[in-house]
């Protein structure tokens, strides 16, 4: 790996960490082969001490001429609309077949692309998370009785992940029908606990769900994130442990009276067996990303929020190289500007909570107990792969009046991941100035160029305090040039749904993006809000595109090595 100075904007207290971490045999890559897969390796790039931090492919290139950005008005259209320089082609849509027996879920939102041969980096499995779904679309349920048990099962396959082999032929990417290795990872999948102790009595659980955001390992696999769990099978009184009202869930529990304790983790998935792991260690809460950095000495370093009002955001340092049970969670108090251990053994722990696995089941009132800052609903996390920096979309908290949102900024001290002190500041605030509200997923490009997504709630778009933002839409904010620092809108989104799961190709020539919840506010099948993306009086679908064209052309990777 080649070692360069940085280009721009180094930060002001740059990594001391080297990125010569021994190349391990991980899975079916080494690590050297999987970066090399995903663009990192390539000879012109320059690379940032220890940046492969999960979530997308991350290199940072020499300067290039800035290309000027014409940006979109808000919209309140009914369809995907792109800004000048973008163009889009759909990839998949819910419910389209991905083999003889298998369908691809419903609201999809994280999206990860790995090559599968170096030799061929525009062909490889694309993993798709399915977040929720909406009875009246996947189940036909009427909303005016119980559901069946087929209408339940029918549900939990429509959640969980879809991995899909896909190409790209001719400039349009493709999913490769049939593929052996196309296959549904869903709701009634049996994953195993990783973890020594029983789970709720079990060592494994039936089914992930609620998969919102999520990363990617050095090894190449998966990481899926469970995030609001308690909609399918309920919760537990955090510090009584009895069961709460579940009212407001899906109802699952009629039929499969499945422990909540069995899900809000992140799980690990090989995208090439479709094998998987619940992380007990990383804690559980409303998970909604998971993104690792890996240390030099290989150990990892995992940045993960809640997303609930006043909930917090997380780190796991892991005591073993490539181990993600072996290890210490923490908690951010950003008053103090310390990560809190959460551990057994702190005096403010031991009485409330059995052992390390009860404090880990009930992460959130333990967090509390030590003290962990409440935030503004954490959701994605990126490490700037320029400064180093934790970003994290602190998205909303309505109940205290911040409706807009921003993105925290975590500066670790000494620039190490494995820190236990940091600084903080609002890298971004949103509102009618900066022209975003409610940033939720986030992305950056070969270029260091920062893409994140909007999550205005379906009920509560173009109406005030919105209105100035239109639908949910896609945002940049390019590094350099006499738009940097800008927020610009690219793209926006039909209505009732928002974009979410950014992905860059290697090249940074394709954004895979997700089309979550189009038509997500109708009130009913007979007045349906969208008709996205097929048209005239179908059914909403949430779907997966692809967008290129000379906007992201010019902040690829090859245009790049050109200007370099
Ligand atoms: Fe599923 Fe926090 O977004
Ligand atoms: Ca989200
Ligand atoms: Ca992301
Ligand atoms: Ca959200």
């Amino acid at each position: 790996m080649r070692k360069t100075s940085l280009p721009f904007d180094r930060a002001s207290h740059p990594s001391q960490e080297e990125s010569n971490a021994p190349a391990r045999r991980t899975g079916a890559l080494d690590r050297r082969t999987f970066l090399e897969f995903l663009g990192i390796g390539t000879v012109g790039f320059v690379l940032v001490p220890g940046l492969f931090s999960g979530c997308k492919p991350e290199a940072v290139a020499p300067k290039t001429t800035p290309y000027r950005i014409t940006p979109l008005l808000p919209k309140a259209s009914d369809a995907l609309e792109l800004a000048p320089g973008l163009n889009s082609q759909l990839l998949i849509r819910w419910n389209d077949p991905i083999n003889a027996t298998e369908r691809f879920g419903f609201n999809n939102d994280f999206i990860c692309y790995i090559p599968l041969d170096a030799s061929v980096p525009e062909e490889g499995l694309l993993w798709v998370n399915h977040e929720s779904v909406d009875p009246r679309f996947v189940s036909n349920w009427d909303e005016l009785r119980p559901k069946t048990r087929e209408q339940v099962t029918e549900e939990q396959l429509a959640v969980g992940g879809s991995i899909l082999r896909v190409r790209k032929e001719d400039g349009q990417w493709q999913v490769l029908a049939n593929d052996p290795m196309n296959r549904r990872v869903h709701g009634r999948t049996v994953i195993p606990f990783n973890w020594p102790h029983p789970i709720a009595g079990a060592t494994a659980a039936v089914g992930t769900l609620a998969n919102c955001s999520g990363g990617l390992t050095p090894w190449g696999h998966i990481l899926t994130c469970e995030e609001n769990y308690d909609q399918f099978y309920g919760e537990n009184d955090p510090v009584s442990g009895l069961r709460q009202d579940i009212g407001v869930d899906q109802g699952w529990h009629t039929y499969d009276p499945f422990p909540p304790e069995h899900y809000g983790w992140v799980v690990e998935v090989n995208p090439r067996t479709g094998e998987a792991q619940k992380h007990i260690a990383l804690g559980r809460c409303a998970h909604e990303c998971a993104t690792i950095h890996e240390l030099p000495d290989a150990r990892l370093v995992v940045y993960t929020g809640d997303d609930a009002n006043d909930e917090h955001l997380y780190k796991f340092i892991s005591s073993v190289p490539g181990s993600l049970s072996e290890g210490t969670l923490y908690a951010a108090n950003l008053d103090k500007g310390i990560w809190e251990p959460i551990i057994h053994e702190r005096p403010e722990l031991r009485s409330d909570f059995a052992d390390q696995t009860d404090v880990l089941i009930r992460l959130r009132y333990a967090a509390k107990k030590v003290n962990a800052t409440p935030l503004d609903r954490p959701e994605d996390i990126e490490i700037d792969p320029v400064t180093g920096n934790v970003l994290v979309a602190l998205t909303n908290n309505l109940p205290k009046g911040n409706y807009y949102g921003s993105i925290l900024k975590i500066m670790e001290e000494n620039g190490r991941h494995d820190a236990l002190r940091f600084k903080h500041e609002t890298y971004l605030a949103g509102g009618e100035e900066t022209g975003f509200a409610c940033p939720d997923n986030m992305a950056f490009d070969p270029q260091g160029n920062l893409w994140f997504t909007s999550d205005i709630s379906g009920s509560k778009t173009n109406k005030e305090p919105y209105t100035a933002f239109g639908n949910n839409g896609l945002y940049v904010v390019p590094r350099h040039g006499e738009q940097a620092g800008q927020v610009i809108q690219v793209a926006s989104a039909p209505h009732g749904a928002e974009l979410t799961g950014p992905w860059f190709s290697p090249d940074g020539r394709s954004l895979f993006l997700s089309v979550q919840h189009p038509g997500e506010n109708s009130p009913s099948m007979a007045t349906l809000s969208s008709h996205w993306p097929d048209g005239g009086d179908s059914m909403p679908r949430p779907s997966v595109v692809v967008l290129s064209g000379q906007l992201l052309d010019q902040f690829s990777a090859t245009a790049t090595e050109k200007a370099g």
